[in-house]
């Protein structure tokens, strides 16, 4: 099934502490935005790469794709305060796709595999998103007391990719800016229209660059995925 890609990547890594956006840090050999970008390069799949980013940034993100030999980048709109607006300005410039998926740039060892199961129960369901079980116990906790257990065997960690039906992700998108409501992924503005949405399960390594110990995780990632 083919499929386009959106990557917010505009955003500014306040919580990796680097001083500028984390997604230029290096790993191993390369930004964490190229490893991103590569992934979805090698996908015969993927026939187009939407990349949101900061207006400042745009030129030295162009010189990236040059350098890395990037050609499935279709657009490079100018990303917005919240990640979900990063994501808006994608979708808006974008014709219509079948199948759109939506990737934090932060996840650089999404595998091939897990897209093409997400793109695949999208086309068929019209959402899916990718999760792990949740590995700790959870408790819900108030004003530093217990104030429950949930049972976690029904509790997912959710990432991204995000895969949906264009028509129903641009809907759910138009309604939310409409309303002014603000979802921490995108599943959220498709769930509020009464939608299904489909989980697809992950991986542990999918994840994203966040904090300082993510960059030593991720670099034995990439080493251990060399040998
Ligand atoms: N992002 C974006 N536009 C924003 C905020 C985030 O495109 N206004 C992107 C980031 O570049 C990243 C992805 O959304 O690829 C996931 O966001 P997150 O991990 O929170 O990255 P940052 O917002 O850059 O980090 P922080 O929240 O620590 O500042
Ligand atoms: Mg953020």
């Amino acid at each position: 099934m083919r499929y386009e890609v959106v990557l917010p990547a505009a955003g500014s890594g306040k919580r990796m502490g680097a001083g500028q956006n984390k997604l230029f840090l290096t790993l191993v050999d390369k930004p964490i935005l190229v490893h991103t970008l590569l992934v979805f390069e090698s996908d015969e799949n993927c026939s187009g790469i939407w990349l949101a980013v900061k207006d400042e940034e745009r030129a030295f993100v162009q010189s990236l794709l040059a350098n890395y030999n990037i050609t499935k980048v279709k657009g490079l709109p100018t990303g917005g305060a919240e990640r979900q607006h990063s994501v808006h300005s994608c979708i808006k410039e974008m014709q219509a796709v079948e199948v759109v998926l939506v990737h934090d740039a932060a996840r650089p060892f999404i595998t091939l595999p897990t897209i093409t199961e997400l793109t695949n129960v999208a086309y068929r369901k019209g959402a899916a998103i990718a999760g792990v079980h949740a590995k700790d116990t959870m408790k819900v906790v108030e004003h530093g007391l217990i104030k429950e257990t949930v049972d976690r065997e029904s509790l997912w960690m959710i990432q991204t990719p995000q895969a949906f039906r264009f028509d129903l992700l641009a809907q759910a998108e138009d309604v939310a800016e409409k309303v002014g409501f603000l979802g921490t992924d995108e599943a959220m503005l498709v769930e509020r229209l009464g939608h299904d949405i489909h989980i697809v399960e992950s991986s542990y390594e999918n994840v994203k660059m966040t904090t300082q110990e993510d960059l030593i995780f991720g670099e034995a990632i990439l080493n251990r995925r060399k040998q």
